[in-house]
């Protein structure tokens, strides 16, 4: 049988970067939350099963109204992603074999990346990250003075969803320590490999200010004709 695949969606983050106001998974893009584009992305997705959102704590129940149309668990998320994504594990049913672990803040991801994770994990893989090239050029720093540069082509930028076998982000969060790594790193942190297929750059996060205007601008192009000629989401 084909193994069941789950979502454990951090989105219960305060988004400081953007500056003042709500929580960053209901900041309104295009006139809906981050939040419902990113959900609305995953149930897209063909092999997607059960999807566990880790929601603001204090907005939890808003947050169940929201995305009542979507068929997903919400549950409180905590002070750090790693927390937001164990209380997720944790609320996760029993028949998902093949778990991914998705940003709420890269809600334009493409159907594409999800469905490559998928497929690298279904190939056997133990976890996957989506990676794009570095662009810029990188070099390391102390006080304000460059110690050397980095040889960008050996470096990637990663995005998510990030994929692992259930039983291999268990293990990995069970023995995490406090800290601020991505999934991923707790399962390099094991010794286990970690394989990396291509990522999007519509799978950008939304982090900063000029974040929310290219995702603006990104959902003017791809909606519908209806929509782009002054109807509103509730058009047609
Ligand atoms: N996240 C979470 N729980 C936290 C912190 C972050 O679930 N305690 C989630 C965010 O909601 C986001 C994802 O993890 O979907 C990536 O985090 P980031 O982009 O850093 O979001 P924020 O922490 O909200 O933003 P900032 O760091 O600017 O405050
Ligand atoms: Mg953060």
């Amino acid at each position: 049988m084909t193994a069941v695949v789950g979502v454990l969606v951090p989105a219960a983050g305060q988004g400081l970067r953007l500056g003042a106001g709500p929580p960053k998974a209901l900041r309104e893009l295009a006139g809906e939350p981050v939040l419902v584009h990113a959900v609305r992305g995953l149930r897209s997705c063909p092999s997607v099963g059960p999807v566990v959102v880790a929601a603001p704590a204090a907005d939890v129940e808003a947050v169940r109204a929201l995305l009542a149309p979507y068929d997903v668990v919400v549950v409180a998320g905590g002070a750090e992603r790693q927390d937001s994504v164990r209380a997720a594990l944790a609320a996760l049913p029993s028949e998902v074999e093949l778990v991914l672990v998705h940003d709420a803040a890269r809600c334009l991801t493409p159907v594409e990346v999800v469905e490559r994770v998928v497929a690298a994990l279904r190939s056997g893989a133990a976890a996957v990250v989506p990676v794009l090239p570095v662009a810029d050029t990188v070099k390391q720093v102390a006080d304000d003075r460059v110690v050397r540069t980095v040889d960008r082509a050996v470096l990637r930028s990663v995005q998510t969803p990030q994929g692992f076998q259930r039983g291999v982000l268990e293990q990995a969060h069970a023995g995490a320590a406090p800290g601020g790594t991505d999934d991923a790193g707790l399962v390099e942190a094991m010794g286990t490999p970690v394989v990396c297929v291509r990522g999007a750059d519509e799978a950008f996060k939304v982090t900063r200010p000029l974040d929310l205007l290219l995702a603006e601008a990104l959902l003017a192009m791809t909606a519908p004709v209806h929509a782009r000629h002054g109807g509103g989401r509730h058009a047609g």
